[in-house]
């Protein structure tokens, strides 16, 4: 396993009270593999990414338990020092939001050229060819003049590219990408995810995808880890999860997935809210908006049962819901 997540814990102090953003996550990626990590806004997903890079605010966060391996080393017992090479060379992070991530002062190929100046000790020539095949890779079309320009100069698309390029410069082991498609038009989302999965398939590069949109995940995982309120609650191959979920709040996400063939009916969404993560409810945390919550899930918190050969659901009805009884 290229990055094994193993019962992470994060809280943040917050004036309500602790927040138990990530409360127990597990979660791994292999070589030349892809990750989807989904859930609704809060779910703990960027925050889980954040602790692996290490770019996690703390304070106010805090890191409370669990271990990191990263190629089979725990990036939390580890000394600064080592943890700065690999997140320079083996892992690299995509965000949502390219405009505030890319240096607006600093023309792309400066900033792409720096990855290899700083980082492999190459001259500024050399490092600006490297900067236009690159752009050339990520196809930004006539990537030898625009080397010169600005990131506002740019698309959206077209800076997602860029950014892409960034990310994969040095050849990391581990790409994380943040909602790396959430700003842009559908159309030029299909465009980017098909890149991000050419470039893992090139490069034999682990790939967590975090995303609020089962949708675009569909082509481009092997797998889907869906998080709630700071927990995973259910992980699987992603074609298991497309056959049949094995938890209410999966099935609930593939319904609000817009469908061409459903053109005209109305959009499915979960009913409620989230519940706040400094007040989660007992039992099963997502009993509230349940359909099919009975007793026990308002007492008894749901242990992540096997529910298939690669496969786990917490859900005490989690055979029901496969079996498509939850109505
Ligand atoms: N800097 C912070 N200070 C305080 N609380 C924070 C901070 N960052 C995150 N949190 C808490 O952690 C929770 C999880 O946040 P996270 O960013 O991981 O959600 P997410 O699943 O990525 O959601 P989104 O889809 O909106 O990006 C938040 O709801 C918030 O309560
Ligand atoms: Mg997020």
């Amino acid at each position: 396993m290229l990055l094994e997540v193993r019962d992470l814990h994060v809280e943040f102090r917050t004036r309500d009270g602790v927040a138990k953003a990530v409360n127990g996550v597990s979660y791994g990626v292999g070589a030349g593999e892809t990750l989807a990590v989904l859930g609704e806004s809060g779910s703990g997903k960027s925050v889980t990414a954040q602790a692996v890079m290490g770019i996690l605010d703390m304070p106010p966060g805090r890191i409370t338990g669990g271990q990191i391996l990263f190629q089979g080393r725990d990036l939390l017992t580890m000394k600064e020092e080592e943890r700065r090479k690999i997140r320079g060379a083996g892992m690299a992070m995509i965000f949502q939001d390219a405009l505030s991530a890319l240096n607006p002062v600093l023309s792309v190929g400066d900033q792409l050229g720096e990855m290899f100046t700083v980082h492999r000790g190459m001259s500024r020539k050399d490092a600006r060819k490297r900067a236009v095949e690159l752009m050339d890779r990520v196809r930004i079309p006539g990537a030898a003049q625009r080397v010169r320009d600005y990131p506002h100069q740019f698309s959206g698309g077209m800076r997602q590219r860029i950014m892409i390029a960034m990310a994969i410069a040095l050849e990391p082991a581990l790409v994380i990408a943040d909602e790396p498609t959430t700003a842009l038009d559908v159309t030029v989302q299909a465009q980017v995810m098909d890149l991000l999965a050419e470039l893992r398939r090139e490069y034999d590069m682990g790939l967590v995808l975090i995303t609020h949109d089962l949708g675009v995940v569909a082509d481009v995982a092997d797998r889907i880890a869906v998080m709630y309120a700071g927990r995973i609650v259910e992980s699987a191959p992603v074609h298991d999860i497309y056959k049949a979920p094995a938890h209410p709040y999966t099935r609930g996400l593939l319904e609000s997935i817009p469908r061409l063939d459903h053109k005209g009916r109305e959009l499915y969404a979960i009913q409620g809210l989230p519940p706040s993560l400094t007040h989660v409810p007992a039992g099963c945390a997502f009993h509230p908006r349940c359909a099919m919550a009975r007793d026990v899930c308002r007492t008894d918190e749901p242990p992540l049962y096997p529910a298939g050969p690669d496969r786990v659901s917490a859900c005490h009805f989690w055979r029901e819901c496969l079996d498509g009884l939850d109505g």
